[in-house]
C-alpha cells in the first residue's frame, strides 16, 4: 500500500468561487479541483486561472491535499490545463477517461517537464486515475502491471461515463437495482489492479448526495471489498466517508494484538489467537488497519 492514504476526496468545480471557499472548511482529506465535467466549455479558461490561484494561496496541505482533475488526454484542453495549474504545485492530478496505463505514463512524462520548469521536486505530483470510463479500459487493466509510473498512487472507477461509453441506458440491474455486470466488473478490476500495484483503490462516487445513510452503507460495502476511501461530490458526504474509513477502537485493538502475537513469534508464518488461526494475510490486514488509524489521528 502506498504510504499516503486519503479517505475522502471532495470534487470542487474549478470555476465556483463559493464552492472553493467551502472546500478548505470541509473535513475532506483531499479536494479535487475539477476542470473537466463540472465546468462548461465557455468557462474552461476562467476555471484554470481560478484553480491555479486557489492552489497558490493554499500552500499548507498537511491536513488537506489538493488535486486537480484535468481534461482527458485525448482532449487538447488537457495540456493547457496542466500548464496552467502546475505553477500552483498541486499534490496530484486526477486523470479521467483513460484507455490504458499508457495514458498515465504520458501524463507522468508531462509532469516531469513541468515540475522541472517550476522548481518542484521530480515525482512530487501524484496521479489518481479514473480507470473505467472508456470502453477500452475494461480490456486493458493488465497494462498497469508492467512499468506504470510510480506516480500512480490511486485508482478509482466511474459508472456514469462508462454507461455512455458502452451504449448502456442504465448501469443498474432492472430487478435488483445493484450495479449491472459490466459495472461490477469495472469495480472488481479497479480493486484488483490497484492492489496488485500497491496503489490505493478508491470507491466510486455516490451520486445521491442527500442520502447519507445509503452512502454510509456503500462505504461499508466498499471497505469490506478492500476499497479504501471514496470520492465525494457534496461537502455533506466527507464526514460520513471519513468515519467509515477510520478504524474503530475495537478494530485497532484487535489489529495491535495480531501484530503483537506475530512479533512474539518471530519467524513463524502461522499463529493462534483467541482460538483462531492467523497467517500472513491477517498480519498484512492488521498493519493496514493500524496505518489507517495512524492517518486518521494525523488528519484529526
Ligand atoms: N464543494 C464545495 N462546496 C460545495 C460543493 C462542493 N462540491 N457542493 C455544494 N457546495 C456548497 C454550496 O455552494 C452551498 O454553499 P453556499 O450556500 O455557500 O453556496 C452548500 O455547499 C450547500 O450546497 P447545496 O445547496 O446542498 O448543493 P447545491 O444544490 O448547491 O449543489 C451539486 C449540488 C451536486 C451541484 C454540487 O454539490 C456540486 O457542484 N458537486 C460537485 C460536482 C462535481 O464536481 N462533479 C464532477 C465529478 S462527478
Ligand atoms: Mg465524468
Amino acid at each position: 500500500m502506498s504510504a499516503e492514504i486519503i479517505r475522502s476526496w471532495l470534487f470542487v468545480p474549478g470555476d465556483s468561487e463559493r464552492k472553493q471557499i467551502k472546500g478548505p472548511q470541509n473535513p475532506a482529506d483531499a479536494l479535487i479541483l475539477d476542470l473537466e465535467d463540472s465546468v462548461a466549455d465557455d468557462r474552461q479558461e476562467i476555471a484554470r486561472e481560478m484553480t491555479r490561484e486557489f492552489l497558490k494561496s493554499h500552500t499548507d496541505r498537511d491536513r488537506q491535499r489538493l488535486y486537480v482533475r484535468i481534461n482527458p488526454l485525448d482532449n487538447p484542453l488537457s495540456l493547457a490545463d496542466l500548464i496552467a495549474v502546475m505553477p500552483g504545485a498541486p499534490d496530484g492530478i486526477v486523470l479521467p477517461k483513460v484507455y490504458s496505463a499508457a495514458d498515465v505514463n504520458t501524463l507522468a512524462e508531462r509532469l516531469k517537464v513541468l515540475e522541472c520548469q517550476h522548481g518542484i521536486e521530480e515525482g512530487a505530483t501524484k496521479i489518481c486515475c479514473v480507470a473505467t470510463e472508456t470502453a477500452a479500459s475494461l480490456t486493458t487493466f493488465h497494462t498497469y502491471l508492467d512499468n506504470v509510473s510510480p506516480r500512480l498512487t490511486a485508482l478509482t472507477w466511474g459508472g456514469e461515463d462508462l454507461s455512455a461509453a458502452l451504449g448502456a441506458s442504465t448501469n443498474r440491474h432492472p430487478v435488483t437495482g445493484e450495479y449491472d455486470a459490466p459495472f461490477q466488473l469495472a469495480r472488481t478490476l479497479c480493486l484488483s489492479t490497484a492492489r496488485a500495484i500497491g496503489a490505493q483503490p478508491v470507491g466510486v462516487v455516490y451520486t445521491d448526495f442527500r442520502d447519507n445513510e445509503g452512502l454510509r452503507k456503500e462505504c461499508l460495502y466498499d471497505l469490506r471489498s478492500g476499497y479504501i476511501g471514496k470520492i465525494a461530490i457534496h461537502p455533506g458526504q466527507s464526514e460520513v466517508i471519513n468515519e467509515a474509513f477510520t478504524p474503530s477502537a475495537e478494530d485497532i485493538e484487535f489489529a495491535q494484538r495480531v501484530v503483537d502475537v506475530f512479533e512474539q513469534n518471530p519467524g513463524t508464518g502461522t499463529v493462534g489467537l483467541d482460538g483462531k488461526m492467523l497467517d500472513m494475510p491477517h498480519l498484512k490486514q492488521a498493519r493496514n488497519v493500524l496505518a489507517m488509524a495512524e492517518l486518521a489521528k494525523a488528519r484529526g
